[in-house]
């Protein structure tokens, strides 16, 4: 069973966004899968895992953002020191990681799991009506149509 199940009720509502969420639970899903594997090359794809998964964040991040400027959306201070922090989180423990000084826990498993679920329902749901009236799937549609 993956460690993490999508379902609807973390659907925000915009396809594009759903699916780059979708993409961060497959990739902690992977995560979780390749810590519980015991053999000599885990940390090699614990390693590349994480560096996927901190880069696709922060790509993600920057979509959301982008757009948050674009829009001049109201909650944007707020919203983006969640990602900051987040990033700030990661990048640190990943630096520990790295160097052999911290494993990779369940503890911490859970703590990316929660921190991505609870953002997606309490913060990234906030801006979804904002976006979709300022035309974002249209603008979508109109891309992928021309
Ligand atoms: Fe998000
Ligand atoms: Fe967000």
């Amino acid at each position: 069973m993956p460690f993490i199940i999508w379902n609807n009720s973390y659907s925000i509502g915009i396809e594009s966004i759903d699916q780059e969420h979708q993409t961060l639970v497959a990739m902690m899903n992977d995560l979780h899968d390749a810590m519980q594997q015991n053999n000599l090359e885990e940390k090699d794809v614990l390693k590349d895992i994480l560096d996927s998964l901190l880069s696709y964040t922060a790509t993600h991040f920057n979509n959301e953002e982008n757009y948050f400027d674009q829009f001049e959306y109201p909650d944007t201070d707020s919203h983006k020191k969640e990602h900051a922090d987040f990033i700030k989180k990661v990048s640190r423990f990943k630096i520990r990681f790295d160097k052999g000084e911290e494993a990779l826990s369940y503890e911490i498993m859970v703590f990316l799991k929660d921190w991505l679920l609870n953002h997606i329902k309490f913060s990234d749901k906030k801006y979804a009506q904002f976006f979709i009236d300022n035309g974002l799937e249209k603008a979508i549609t109109d891309r992928l149509t021309s």
